[in-house]
């Protein structure tokens, strides 16, 4: 499919109001056969800091943009995405690879950012507190001010409207470096905010080098906040680069989610939940089911259950509507899959459907393995891939303590039908959001977020427009 005819796709970048392009280019390739869609410009490092100062010119005027009128203008932003949803999906699938079917949800997961944080842009409430009778004391609440954001492959649109639309309801303005391998839909959103009227210097979309643009954003006195998903090692990184300039910062970094299926579950329900959160972007998302646990009772015909539904996934073209697992990122993401498939088995576990080696391009058979260990790689690393690992347990307190045994601690999902076992495990996981009875968590409205090395900081709801405002407390004394 040819997207560069598209009414919003673009190549250039978007920078203080301007379509801007570079001598230097990177080629994006579309992972079903590495072809090349088009070219994007790789910005020197003189162009990106001009970004930057532009950007705190504009933040000036936009802080003190009335409220209400950011509001009408992320809302103008709001209804072009959605207007747009079948472009911004297919160029979504082109260069990602994701079903179609899954793009258009991303498209409308991402513009529902765009009209959570449209209302939240109207409610930076600060507070009064009581003292004593001669004085006040008062909270107001402040846009931060220039802020970065670096975002990842897997989610090309949700990742940076969740960024990008808490910051500018709040009165920030805000640079975002989309990942090498998907910058066209970044631009294509960019593209939108254009058109929706949001002012030019407000929200800008450059590409080029990570590691040089990374740099640069952390070492930057102008950037006072950077919003990063990607890695627990690029995060870690970045964190230590913006020392110095001590920056505020929001890390939505790995993932090795725990699913634990007790013998009181609904099976049906568990089997379902474990699909959506296992094959969703075929498995290439820092909340999936990383390790499956399983309760000993229901052990067998949970497996038998699932293998029907594994078996059934339709691997293929994104573009046809009947796929259900595009092609993967690239052959190291295959290869991961498949080392740790290969450590499972030599460890004792067995095949229960799917293969060990993907030969064929970026495609990558969903595979089942069980009798899965604590001791093999994928009990202790993120696969990020179509694989699925099961465990089986006794008792309630082994599996918590299995769940719990990572340095990550980002999502983790029990099925289960007694209330008391629900409230107990959710208490005793240690992870920044639990799904109950359900494999899909992801919602504007929520805190989406982790602990341990997964991250710091929250994005969505009325936390994630916290991540953005500065408190400012103000004495107000001798008011006789
Ligand atoms: C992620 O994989 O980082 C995000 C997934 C989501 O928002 O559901």
């Amino acid at each position: 499919m040819d997207i560069t005819h598209l009414s919003v796709f673009e190549n250039k970048c978007w920078v203080n109001g301007v379509w801007i392009s570079s001598e230097e280019t990177l080629e994006v390739k579309n992972p079903l056969d590495n072809s090349v869609i088009t070219e994007v410009p790789v910005l020197s490092d003189e162009v990106v800091l001009q970004a930057l100062t532009d950007a705190e010119i504009a933040q000036k005027s936009w802080k003190n943009v009335a409220p209400n009128e950011r509001s009408r203008l992320l809302r103008n932003w709001f209804d072009l995405l959605m207007q747009h949803q079948d472009e911004l999906a297919a160029i979504m699938t082109v260069e990602q690879g994701k079903p179609l079917r899954e793009a258009k949800g991303e498209i409308a997961y991402a513009a529902s950012y765009v009209e959570w944080f449209s209302e939240e842009a109207k409610r930076g409430y600060g507070d009064i507190i009581p003292t004593v009778p001669s004085s006040e004391i008062l909270v107001f609440k402040e846009a931060i001010g220039v802020c970065a954001a670096i975002t990842p492959w897997n989610f090309p649109a949700a990742m940076i409207t969740r960024k990008v639309a808490p910051a500018l309801a709040a009165g920030c303005t805000i640079l975002v470096k989309p990942a090498s391998e998907t910058p066209l839909t970044a631009l294509a959103i960019a593209k939108l905010a254009e058109r929706a009227g949001i002012p030019g210097g407000v929200f800008n979309v450059i590409t080029g080098s990570s590691t040089k643009i990374g740099k640069i954003f952390t070492e930057s006195p102008i950037v006072k906040k950077l919003s990063f998903t990607g890695s627990t090692e690029i995060g870690a990184k970045l964190m230590a680069q913006s020392a110095p300039t001590v920056k505020k910062l929001s890390l939505e970094l790995g993932g090795n989610a725990p699913v634990l299926v007790f013998n009181s579950a609904n099976l049906d329900q568990a089997v379902q939940g474990v699909m959506d959160t296992k094959f969703r972007n075929a498995g290439q998302t820092c909340v999936c089911a990383n390790r499956i646990y399983v309760q000993s009772a229901i052990y067998d015909e949970f497996v038998a259950k699932l293998k029907v539904k594994v078996d059934a996934l339709k691997v293929g073209n994104g573009l046809d509507a009947d796929t259900d697992i595009g092609p993967l990122i690239n052959r190291k993401a295959i290869q991961k899959v498949e080392e740790h498939i290969k450590d499972a088995l030599s460890k004792g576990a067995s095949l229960v459907t799917g293969q060990t080696e993907n030969t064929d391009g970026n495609w990558c058979i969903p595979t089942l393995v069980k009798d899965v260990t604590q001791d093999m790689l994928c009990a202790k690393e993120e696969t990020f891939g179509p694989f699925a690992p099961i465990f089986k347990f006794e008792q309630e307190q082994d599996a918590i303590a299995m769940s719990n045994d990572t340095e990550f601690g980002l999502a983790s999902y029990v099925f289960t039908q007694d209330i008391n076992q629900f409230i107990r495990v959710s208490r005793g996981l240690e992870y920044g959001m639990v799904g109950v009875n359900t494999g899909l968590i992801s919602n504007a409205a929520a805190p989406f977020g982790g602990v341990k090395s997964s991250g710091i900081g929250r994005e969505g709801s009325k936390y994630g427009m916290d991540e953005y405002l500065e408190i400012k407390y103000v004495c107000l004394g001798n008011i006789n």
